[in-house]
């Protein structure tokens, strides 16, 4: 829909821009004007001045300067289109901007579905074909399989998919859905993926709208690589399976998640399909929200590495939190579930996953038993203080009484001597059963603090987000989803929240009895930090970048498992990608 001149300038003429202003930055009366610090550059003195008469603003340091709409669009960091709509409201003009993202949204369909068939036809009938079938043949893929998922295949050539599309669909429709990109000046353009094995990704509507792609001959390239998210496509809002994946589960009535599409493969090739996968990322609320409208009942079957117990662990807080049952597989460690179909065979696979499901409570104890060394003190003091924190999360007393008898076997300590001690752990008085620990420094604790800083940047300022209002509290601690960079930092928020359950405001008297010294010492130093914001919409901002930084940390520990990390170099790479925006230094 284009939108007339005449109405961007009703808009402008009728809006306020001062009160727009205003609800996003502090400004100040000055003579028939407002001033104040300007958002767009590091200010020290008020230099952007706003004109209700001209309708404008300014900077006179900086130079940024024009109508309201632009301050809305720079601000919020969002399109012309998208700003005019906000202001529109205001002064209750409608901009519909929607029909015409729906035009383009069919024709972003079916582009995908043509090009899914493309890759499908050379997987099948080309001599490059032939390598990529025997590979997927030696992983028990077979015809069916490459049927039922739509797997195809994209050459090596650099352009191929290009010029085969390019008469049919425009440049920017294959760049907007991620499957081409140009060179830098715009005059040439490539093939996204290449010498890949394509797996088509659909959304919760079950419209393909992006693609993994797996490497299939010794490459130094990432093993997967998957779309970028664009207008189609959001990593965060893909259930690999979901869609085909629908009707089994409300017959089931639960599902499976894995960490890896290949293994929903692996569980269809054992008859199961009530399974989905998350794409190499934490649980998304979005992707939990699609799940808790089919079932309420999920079985995690996560990796039986490190990396995988952490994303369990996790993931079984997130889902307490929307009151999902979840109950656990816990793999031998080294296995992930394809591994172990290709290892075993189907019957041995359905079996382990019938007989090894457990509730939640009985993995957590058994994963944290199998670190339990009952000759050390220290060990024996840690198993029981994570067990007692645990059970804490549950507030049952039945669940205490079987857990501490459980653990009066484990440490060989009367029931009793534990109860007693459970309760004194919680209790406000000092006292406490830590005693100091020897740790090996952990390879992440060795990093360079200015590497980390961004992200810890990202987190005091919700921190102080979250201690200002209430709703926004809860709306930050929603949305981190229990991610965090640092615990204390996690801690002081996750008080807050609690806090907020029973008062409208924390007053400042009071942080003295929700928080402990060195978290209240941690806040002070927050609060005194002076720090710099834009308006609310900051709040995704800082929640996906801890989420970024958390997701691929996860995957790095992944990789690195069983070598050498060099933490320091991949953290200041990591840290390098969010140096984008000008307020996060
Ligand atoms: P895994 O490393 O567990 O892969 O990553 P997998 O499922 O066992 O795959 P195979 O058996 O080696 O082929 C699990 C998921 O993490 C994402 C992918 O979505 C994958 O399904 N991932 C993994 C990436 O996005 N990039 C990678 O380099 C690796
Ligand atoms: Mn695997």
């Amino acid at each position: 829909m284009r939108i007339s001149e005449e109405i961007i300038k009703e808009i402008i003429d009728k809006a306020d821009i001062v009160n727009i202003i205003s609800s996003r930055i502090k400004i100040d009366k000055k003579g028939k004007d407002y001033i104040g610090l300007c958002p767009f550059h590091n200010d020290n003195n008020p230099s952007l001045s706003v004109s209700p008469a001209k309708k404008i603003y300014k900077c006179f340091s900086c130079g940024a300067g024009g109508n309201v709409i632009n301050f809305v669009k720079e601000f919020d960091h969002i399109s012309f289109m998208e700003a005019l709509k906000i202001v529109g409201k205001t002064v209750d003009i409608e901009i519909d901007t929607d029909q015409k993202v729906d035009q383009n949204m069919l024709r972003y369909h079916s582009l995908m579905e043509e090009v899914t068939k493309f890759y499908s036809v050379y997987l099948t009938s080309t001599n490059e074909g032939q390598k990529a079938l025997a590979y997927l043949k030696k992983r028990n893929i077979d015809e069916n399989i490459i049927k039922r998922f739509k797997i195809g295949l994209s050459s090596f050539d650099n352009d191929l998919l290009y010029r085969e599309f390019k008469d049919k669909y425009s440049e920017i429709d294959l760049i907007n859905t991620g499957m081409i990109r140009s060179t830098q000046e715009g005059s040439k353009y490539f093939d996204v993926f290449k010498g890949r094995i394509m797996f088509p990704l659909a959304d919760f509507d079950g419209y393909i709208v992006g693609f993994s792609g797996r490497i299939y001959e010794k490459s130094d390239e990432s093993k997967y690589m998957n779309s970028f998210d664009n207008v189609i496509f959001n990593k965060s809002n893909i259930l690999f399976n979901y869609k085909e994946a629908l009707n089994d589960i409300k017959k089931l009535n639960f599902v499976y998640v894995f960490e890896g599409f290949m293994d929903v493969i692996a569980a269809y090739r054992a008859g199961i399909n009530n399974s989905v996968a998350t794409m190499g990322t934490a649980f998304t609320n979005e992707q939990i929200r699609a799940i808790k409208k089919i079932t309420n009942n999920i079985i995690l079957c996560y990796d039986g590495d490190l990396a995988g117990v952490e994303a369990t662990k996790k993931t079984i807080n997130l889902l307490n939190s929307f009151n999902i049952n979840v109950r656990i597989v816990l793999l031998p460690e080294g296995n992930d579930p394809d591994d172990y179909l290709n290892q075993y065979g189907v019957n041995n696979f359905v079996s382990y996953l019938e007989n090894n499901t457990m509730s939640a409570f009985d993995y957590l104890y058994k994963i944290y038993k199998r670190t339990l060394n009952i000759e050390d003190i220290n060990s024996i003091l840690s198993f029981k203080n994570k067990i007692f924190d645990v059970l804490a999360s549950y507030k049952s007393d039945m669940l205490n009484e079987i857990a501490f008898k459980r653990m009066s076997d484990d440490i060989s300590l009367n029931t009793d001597v534990i109860k007693e001690d459970y309760l004194k752990h919680f209790s406000k008085t000092t006292y406490r059963t830590q005693i100091p620990e020897f740790r090996k420094p952990a390879a992440h604790k060795t990093v360079k603090k200015r590497q980390k800083q961004q992200y810890l940047l990202c987190e005091k300022k919700l921190i102080f987000l979250a201690y200002q209002n209430k709703d926004k509290c809860a709306e930050i601690f929603r949305k981190l989803s229990f991610n965090y960079v640092n615990e204390t930092h996690y801690l002081i928020l996750s008080k807050f929240n609690n806090y907020y359950k029973t008062s409208q405001k924390i007053e400042e008297r009071q942080l003295k009895e929700i928080l402990t010294d060195k978290e209240l010492e941690v806040f002070n130093s927050i609060i005194n930090q002076k720090l710099t914001f834009r308006n609310d919409q900051d709040i995704d901002f800082f929640v996906n970048k801890i989420n970024e930084y958390i997701n691929e940390l996860y995957w790095y520990r992944k990789k690195t498992a069983n070598k050498d990390i060099d933490v320091e170099k991949y953290l200041k790479d990591l840290g390098s990608k969010i140096k984008t925006r000008n307020d996060i230094k």
